[in-house]
């Protein structure tokens, strides 16, 4: 592993155990479940489907693919993360394949899945299109790719302002330092948010058919109702898109 990945990883196997403290990160509600389980039925189709989660986590969109009934693989870089995301699949009686690997080298044979889904992982990665190729290869002939993205952040005085009042309360209440992050020491192509335009961009040209990108508002709408007023004032500054495509 290089030493980018390596701080990457370190970075996320601290960030493990505070991680689902975070409001955003975990389901809000019933209905936001019964949301996203829709969105994933209609993108990847009902039936005995094998879906990969890159950059499980700690489980969150493998724990609803499961409960689809999918047959669900989850990978990521992080031990530690790997680590959390069993702990919950084994506490719902969930059978996941769970397995440390990297986004832009998968541990998989070609044409192994019919669906590859993550949540805010691209702009963690330090080569972007690789990624879109490898998600590609492992998808079988008219598989869907799905993921959730976020757009640009602002970089407005406001929202500045805003972030660092937001990261006061959270040191205090997660007991987590938010300034302490991979940004600083890492250079990532889409580390601030990335505009949608440049992903469907990248997704034509790794050779994705049927490409689209839709505003995930009804969720993301959801999600800040049911938030703490220190997250729902810093999080409306920044869209989040769910991206969607074929291997055709
Ligand atoms: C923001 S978290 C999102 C986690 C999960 N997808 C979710 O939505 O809750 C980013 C995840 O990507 C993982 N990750 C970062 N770089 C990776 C890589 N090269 N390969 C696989 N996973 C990676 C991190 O360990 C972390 O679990």
């Amino acid at each position: 592993m290089n030493d980018t990945k390596s701080t990457i990883k370190s970075y996320w196997d601290r960030r493990s155990s505070t991680f689902d403290l975070s409001p955003g990160h975990t389901l809000s509600s019933k209905k936001e479940e019964d949301a996203w389980k829709a969105l994933f039925l209609d993108k990847i189709g009902p039936g005995d489907k094998r879906v990969l989660d890159v950059g499980v986590g700690t489980g969150f969109l493998s724990i609803m693919l499961a409960e689809i009934g999918y047959s669900v693989v989850g990978v990521d870089l992080s031990e530690e993360m790997i680590k959390n995301a069993r702990k919950k699949m084994d506490a719902r009686g969930l059978k996941v394949r769970l397995e440390v690997g990297d986004a832009e080298a998968l541990p998989f044979e070609d044409a192994s899945f019919d669906g590859v889904v993550n949540r805010a992982v691209l702009w963690t990665l330090p080569n972007p299109k690789k990624a879109l190729a490898e998600w590609k290869r492992v998808l079988k002939p008219g598989g869907t790719l799905c993921f959730f993205l976020h757009g640009p952040h602002s970089h407005g005085l406001s929202h500045r302002l805003t972030k660092q009042f937001t990261n006061l309360i959270i040191l205090a209440r997660e007991r987590r330092n938010p300034w302490k992050s991979l940004y600083d020491s890492v250079d990532l192509p889409m580390g601030g948010g990335v505009e949608s335009s440049v992903v469907i961009d990248l997704l034509k040209k790794a050779g994705y058919a049927g490409v689209r990108s839709d505003p995930l508002k009804e969720i993301g709408q959801m999600k800040s109702k049911n938030m703490p007023w220190y997250y729902r004032i810093s999080s409306q500054k920044s869209m989040q898109y769910c991206y969607s495509c074929r291997k055709s």
